[in-house]
């Protein structure tokens, strides 16, 4: 049993430390590495924002990783019942964490659906005509329809992987599915390189350029470290819950942290070079993989078709793999603290989100309401990844700085003292002083600049809404 809790049930314990690991890196590793991060980088300038992005996993991630990690194993409970357990004034950061989840889930579904939709067009003669392969990206996600069906059958996988508890088929098929992904990536990035012109590509990502840089550049870098890494939501503090006391904490977090690194560069190094090759226009933006990835595959022949299938299947299950843990969120939030069973919750949770992604995906359409010209995709991107993460990192890192002491986070990374962490202080003093004050500087910058690009007011109402979730944590 992993927890000291009297009063709850025992916790089920990951099978085996490598399961763990897995698992979180299953949660870290998805859209947001091989979508989200290169068309981000794209959008962003490339070198610059990459190495920004490298020194926030690094001097942040890393840390809040930890941190979650370490309030979940000792308090044996999930987001919310980790912080009402130790103090009922902290349990808004929990709910925060809920509410990002059911606002990501807003929009990663219509994502994971059109990998979905990929998997099927390719088999069906997608690559048999490169030159239509931007314009039917652009034609597929606009429709008012078609997306939505794939993204419902999306929604429903997750539906009955969620349904089902943890694990299970979902993680075997991780297990396998990851490493072909990753080799695959290894392939588009050797064949990318190969082409003419893509040397420039290299350049865009590795000479950074700093005089492209603003506050809303680095808010940006910030928000997708915590988006990439799974942080910022209860997510990890929900997974290290699960995790046995021997297990190392500081060395399951730079597993999962460099697997999470290792593939968001790996996907840069995939599709720049083809995009320059390819002469296409780096700030792209969501279609980037969706369209890259396909025509260089189409340019390798019987090959290259299977190489894309084997491509969006990955993708798929790598999204899934995530999607389910930001799901579990909520549910066990549900079943925790509002007492429901597991596929009540699971059905009621998953409604929700299936009502934000239609709104989600009808906007890239242009259909459907909006705010300060933000249609909902945009919104609850926008809400989750450059606010409620970051803002809910800092939160957790203030409550473990601040209210838990000193001796018991030693005790719990350390195992008693078992485990050597030499760099506690460091890691200790990042957390209670560092993180807190970077993240508010870097928040605040990037509201400010996000007025000149009418980003800001949403912004801002990301942060009325964590205030006044913490003016109601009362009663939550
Ligand atoms: N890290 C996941 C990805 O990169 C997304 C995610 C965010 C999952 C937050 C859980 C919590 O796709």
């Amino acid at each position: 049993m992993a927890t000291s809790n009297t009063n709850a049930a025992p916790r089920d314990n990951w099978g085996s430390k490598l399961g763990f690991v897995m698992a979180a890196a299953g949660s870290a590793v998805g859209l947001g590495n091989i979508w989200k991060f290169p068309y981000t980088a794209g959008e962003n300038g490339g070198g610059a924002f990459i190495v920004i992005y490298l020194a926030f996993v690094i001097f942040i991630g890393f840390s809040v990783m930890l941190t979650e990690f370490a309030v979940g194993r000792k308090t044996g409970r999930s987001a919310v019942g980790a912080f009402k357990s130790t103090d009922g004034r902290w349990t808004f950061v929990g709910v925060i964490g809920v509410l990002s989840g059911l606002l990501i889930m807003g929009f990663y579904p219509v994502v994971g659906g059109w990998a979905l939709a990929y998997v099927q067009k390719v088999s069906t003669g997608l690559l048999s005509n490169p030159e239509a392969i931007g314009d039917s990206f652009g034609g597929f996600i606009t429709n008012p329809i078609q997306p939505l069906m794939w993204m419902g059958v999306y929604l429903l996988m997750n539906i009955i992987i969620v349904s089902r508890g943890i694990s299970g088929g979902i993680e075997k098929a991780g297990k396998v599915l990851m490493p072909i992904l990753f080799l695959i990536l290894i392939i588009v990035s050797v064949k990318g390189l190969s082409l003419p012109g893509a040397m420039a590509g290299v350049e865009f990502l590795f000479s950074p350029d700093f005089s492209k840089v603003d506050s809303g550049v680095v808010l940006a870098a910030l928000g997708q470290a915590f988006f990439s890494l799974s942080l910022g939501m209860g997510c990890m503090i929900t997974y290290g819950s699960y995790l046995k006391k021997k297990e190392n904490l500081v060395q399951t977090t730079g597993m999962v942290t460099a697997m999470d690194t290792g593939v968001a560069i790996l996907a840069g190094i995939a599709m720049f070079p083809a995009m320059f090759a390819l002469g296409m226009e780096p700030a792209a933006g969501p279609g980037l993989v969706f369209v890259v990835v396909p025509q260089l595959f189409a340019e390798m022949g019987g090959v290259g078709l299977i190489f894309a299938l084997l491509f969006f299947v990955g993708l798929t299950v790598a999204a899934l793999t995530s999607s389910v843990s930001l799901l579990e969120v909520v549910v066990s939030y549900l079943i925790d603290e509002k007492g429901m069973k597991r596929t009540t919750a699971v059905l009621s949770a998953a409604a929700v989100m299936a009502v934000l992604c239609i709104f989600a995906s009808l906007s890239l359409g242009g259909v459907g309401p909006t705010l300060f010209d933000t249609g909902a995709f945009d919104i609850f991107d926008l809400l989750t990844d450059k606010i409620f993460l970051a803002v809910g990192g800092m939160l957790v890192c203030i409550f473990a700085g601040w209210r838990l002491s000193r001796e018991e986070l030693e005790k719990e990374i350390t195992n008693d003292g078992e485990v050597k962490f030499p760099l506690f202080g460091l890691w200790y003093n990042l957390v209670k002083f560092v993180i807190p004050v970077a993240v508010a500087i870097v928040a605040f910058a990037g509201i400010s600049s996000g007025f000149d690009s009418g980003k800001g007011p949403i912004m801002l109402m990301g942060i009325g809404i964590i205030a006044l979730t913490g003016l109601l944590s009362k009663k939550l």
